[in-house]
């Protein structure tokens, strides 16, 4: 305890050692003593540190957090601190209906109000499914308390039949056999079940571990914490690290804002693009940057971003998983070859342990190159997102790292005009519609179509749904065509690799240019211009929007649930980060008095 050598009291003291206000602080301060808590140990200047604890049941990926926290206490305790572990709100990515993307904003709201409301002096921030990660960052990001990011770590590899398996990876898969008769039923669930072996987030790059690696790459958690696979013993060993290390934080007054700039950004947007990132991860820096007042918008992903090279070859993208990537050297390791290469933006950039990302990764070693390649050697060129826009949407983005050789052949490479095509739109109006007509005769979809899926945004299907990689019907797939181009005002799973043109802002739900596409137009893409167009006249543009005015505008589903309702009402766009409008204004709320 260096209670010395602090400026300021702490936080805590204004609830639980105020003299001034006896009655107020004895009201405080008694329910926690009935636990077993002493009043010297409540007023003696140790900081209090919450544990943002999101493990629960109803959360397998995070659930190992509950076991993890016995680490973290000590870790606490041991620099002096006094731990309070609070449950936030679950979001569980497999397992809740309609998507787990709706209560990312509602876990971000309880959170403020459980750090703004009680005596925490700082905040260790348990992340891991894919939402967790961007809710509770965002929550540090609006309060400003001292924070530190500490993750579950992802799953073991999954194996089947001697083949790595990667979680969510396998299931695109594995629906695309089964729908070509080449699996069964029972080989289908067997394939899942493999491909998630033990507890921990998806061991592929999906959104879980783009997530977390970005963390780690924004400075918020400890060198190395990111890819530590969840049952490892240094995982354990990493929370008691984050445990003592968050003490130290709030005696240095080290704070969210501090350490997320726009300078750390910009490192993880770069970083983002070396992993082969998931397509959510805008959506959600851009969301916590918001809240921090940091301006970032995809025009910046794909000027920072997408010059990149691929380094990191974990699926969707490349062949390998969790544990070989912490077997590698993770995060340390990908910032090393970077820095090398001359590519990281900001090496000054601090970090939460009090050094700069620099100074933790230079001497980084990379222990396996097949899994983490060189700058010199990458699996791919290019590996950012490029931001298109057009009389479709005024944002969208592409991931085109993972467009694949037959996508390429052809769509792409014409002579004279590679990087363009046009295709015959076909319009599906959300999921449900999708998969009813999908593999109707009557709409004739062959290889020269584009699908497009709206209806799908935050607005149209509260939260946004991960709908946008649609597969095309049975009868292409069994002719040997496995993808056909999508565009979509919905999310993709971070674990796909279909290459869609997603996140297009604004959705059609709001008037966006997706809701006046009608089946049979063409669309003409140029990834080279940064253009997505529909192929239909201004005035026959501006006919189609009178007449969707006159029908009062693009429909949408009833609200189910309260919430759905409620953010429906203040919800921005997936190209803003899809945040609540009004919780924008409220920045660093703890400083102010
Ligand atoms: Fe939870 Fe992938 S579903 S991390
Ligand atoms: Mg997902």
């Amino acid at each position: 305890m260096t209670q010395g050598s602090r400026k300021t009291r702490l936080r805590s003291q204004q609830w639980f050692d105020n003299p001034d206000n006896p009655g107020m602080t004895a009201l405080y301060i008694e329910r926690y003593l009935n636990y077993g808590l002493t009043r010297a140990e409540l007023q003696s200047g140790k900081p209090l540190i919450g544990i943002a604890q999101t493990g629960s049941d109803l959360s397998p990926c995070n659930r190992h957090h509950m076991e993890l926290a016995k680490r973290l206490r000590a870790g606490i305790e041991a620099a002096g601190g006094i731990p309070f572990e609070f449950p936030c709100h679950p979001i569980q990515e497999t397992g809740k209906r309609p998507t787990a993307a709706l209560d990312r904003n509602l876990a971000y709201l309880s959170l403020v109000e459980a750090l703004y409301g009680y005596p925490l002096d700082g905040v260790v921030l348990t992340i891991g499914c894919d939402k967790t990660t961007p809710a509770l960052l965002m929550a540090a990001a609006t309060v400003n308390i001292p924070a530190i990011a500490f993750s579950v770590g992802p799953m073991l590899n999954g194996w089947y039949r001697g083949k790595r398996v990667g979680s969510g990876t396998i299931i695109w898969e594995a629906r695309e056999r089964l729908a070509a008769g080449e699996i069964d039923y029972d080989e289908f669930m067997e394939l899942a079940a493999s491909s998630a072996p033990s507890v921990g987030y998806c061991n592929t790059m999906g959104t879980a571990s783009t997530m977390n690696a970005l963390a780690e790459a924004l400075g918020m958690q400890l060198p190395g914490a990111a890819a530590i696979p969840a049952p490892y013993r240094e995982r354990g060993q990493m929370a008691y690290e984050t445990g003592q290390r968050i003490v130290a934080m709030v005696e240095e007054d080290l704070k969210p804002a501090d350490i997320m700039t726009r300078e750390a950004f910009e490192n993880a947007i770069v970083v983002n693009s070396a992993l082969g990132g998931s397509t959510n991860a805008p959506i959600h820096l851009n969301a916590v940057a918001r809240h921090l007042g940091v301006p970032l918008d995809n025009d910046d992903w794909q000027r920072i971003g997408h010059h990149v090279p691929l380094l990191v070859n974990m699926q969707p993208a490349g062949e390998y998983l969790g544990e070989d990537f912490h077997r590698a050297g993770g995060v340390p390791a990908v910032v090393a070859e970077l820095m090398k290469a001359g590519l990281l933006p900001h090496p000054d950039a601090k970090t939460a342990n009090g050094r700069s990302i620099g100074e933790n990764c230079r001497e980084a070693e990379n222990r396996d190159p097949r899994v983490i390649r060189a700058a010199g050697e990458p699996l791919r060129e290019n590996a950012g997102f490029i931001n298109l826009k057009g009389n479709l949407f005024d944002s969208a983005i592409m991931k085109t790292s993972v467009i694949s050789q037959e996508f390429r052949q052809r769509y792409l490479e014409n002579p004279g005009d590679p990087m363009a095509f046009e295709g015959r739109a076909i319009v599906f109006d959300g999921p449900e519609d999708y998969h009813e007509r999908i593999d109707d005769p009557a709409l004739a979809i062959d290889e020269n179509c584009i699908l497009v899926m709206r209806g799908a945004g935050p607005v149209g299907y509260p939260g946004a749904a991960e709908v946008v990689n649609m597969r095309p019907p049975d009868y292409l797939i069994k002719r040997g065509v496995h993808a056909l181009p999508c565009i979509g005002d919905g999310r993709q799973s971070g674990t796909s690799a279909s290459p869609s043109i997603l996140n297009a802002s604004p959705e059609a739900a709001v008037g966006g240019g997706l809701a006046l596409l009608r089946t049979g137009d063409r669309i003409r893409i140029d990834l080279d211009k940064g253009r997505a167009d529909m192929l239909v006249s201004e005035d026959e543009l501006e006919a189609r929007r009178k007449a969707l005015a006159e029908a009062g505008g693009y429909a949408i589903p009833d609200h189910q649930t309260p919430w759905q309702e409620i953010q429906r009402a203040m919800v921005d766009q997936l190209a803003q980060g899809m945040v609540l409008k009004p919780a924008t204004a409220y920045r660093r709320i703890a400083q102010e008095k």
